[in-house]
């Protein structure tokens, strides 16, 4: 199934990210909770993540600095957007949207801006979202971010979360091509809201489902019960990669990398030896970035691409799942 509508193609200007200086080791995790250095790093591959110093930094700030950082990469103003898209699931307020503050803090004023809530396939999933708009006509130029400070919603004291996640932010500037085979030429967006009490973010004690309801829970904390996202994740990833390769008719020699969304490095391994992926072309930072969630892709995006990872000319793609549950895949010609 080919999906190239219209006349217009999608050019990625230029990418950026953005991740705190403070550093979070597996030593001082073992310090706060019962856990330990072996233990995170065989069942993870975690090393240590950033985590934002609360009094100055947060979604927003990551969000805002890794679009400043892409549209500088662009060679482009904050005024030269006309949409602006957050991916995010820890927004500091519900009103306004990440995005509307992001937007008037890089200048573009009078541009249309919105979060997408899809936790951790957030950046695939705006990423996604954008093509689509630049393809309808609509739009031209959007900057994207995905990026959460996933340390603002972890209880500390709970040891299955609070080793896996971090914060940080990706963005890409898209702009409106001639040359309508540029940019993303398959997706999928997908969603199974019947097991989101596998993954969620409680706000009100109504909202805990009754099988959770005698377990410690802290309001506006993380939830998981990591055995069974692992099981929906290791099956769910393996499926989209595998779509996107049916769809396109390419194969992983064709790509030059697929990005994984950094959730366990145990996840990503499955999808390698079950599809026969080459390793080197399956990014991997989350020794040192943890889980970020919806930052997650984007950061590999930006560190690729600036390596001179990702060039013009070869396909590449991106593939996330997260809370909701829901799950994105993106094949983008660059
Ligand atoms: O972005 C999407 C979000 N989430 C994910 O992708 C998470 C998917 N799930 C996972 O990554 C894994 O399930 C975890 C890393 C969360 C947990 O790893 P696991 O291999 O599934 O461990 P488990 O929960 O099955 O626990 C195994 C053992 C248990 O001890 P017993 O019962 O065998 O004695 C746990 O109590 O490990 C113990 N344990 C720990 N020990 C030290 C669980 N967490 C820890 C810990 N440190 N942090």
């Amino acid at each position: 199934m080919s999906q190239r509508p219209g006349a217009v193609g999608v050019r990625i200007a230029g990418t950026g990210s953005a991740v705190p200086e403070r550093r979070l080791t597996n030593d001082d995790l073992s310090k706060m909770v019962d856990t330990n250095d072996e233990w995170i790093v065989q069942r993870t591959g975690i090393r240590e993540r950033r985590i934002c110093d609360p009094s100055k930094e947060g979604t927003f700030t990551l969000n805002r600095d890794a679009l400043k950082n892409a549209l500088a990469a662009a060679n482009m103003s904050g005024a030269d957007l006309d949409l602006v898209i957050v991916g995010t699931c820890t927004q500091e307020m519900n009103c306004p949207s990440v995005a509307c503050r992001v937007a008037g803090e890089v200048g573009a004023v009078g541009a249309g801006a919105f979060d997408v809530v899809a936790a951790c396939s957030g950046f695939v999933y705006s990423m996604n979202i954008a093509d689509s708009l630049i393809r309808s006509g609509r739009f031209r130029r959007i900057g994207v971010c995905g990026g959460d400070a996933m340390s603002s919603v972890i209880d500390y004291q709970e040891r299955s979360v609070s080793i896996l996640f971090g914060d940080a932010a990706g963005a890409a500037i898209l702009v409106a091509d001639d040359n309508p085979d540029r940019g993303c030429i398959y997706q999928q967006l997908g969603s199974d809201g019947r097991d989101w009490s596998g993954l969620y973010l409680p706000r009100r004690a109504a909202e805990v489902p009754e099988a959770d309801r005698d377990n410690p829970i802290r309001l506006g904390c993380l939830r998981m019960n990591g055995r069974e996202v692992f099981k929906f994740a290791v099956t769910r990833f393996r499926q989209i990669i595998e779509d996107s390769f049916k769809a396109t008719s390419l194969t992983a020699d064709d790509m030059s990398q697929i990005i994984c969304h950094q959730s366990n490095i145990r996840i990503i391994d499955s999808a390698i030896e079950k599809l026969g992926l080459p390793r080197e072309k399956v990014f991997v930072n989350i020794d040192k970035f943890g889980n970020s969630s919806a930052g997650s892709v984007g950061l590999c995006f930006d560190q690729l691409w600036r390596a001179g990872k990702i060039p013009q000319g070869k396909p590449m793609m991106m593939v996330a799942f997260g809370g909701g549950m829901t799950w994105a895949s993106g094949v983008w010609n660059i």
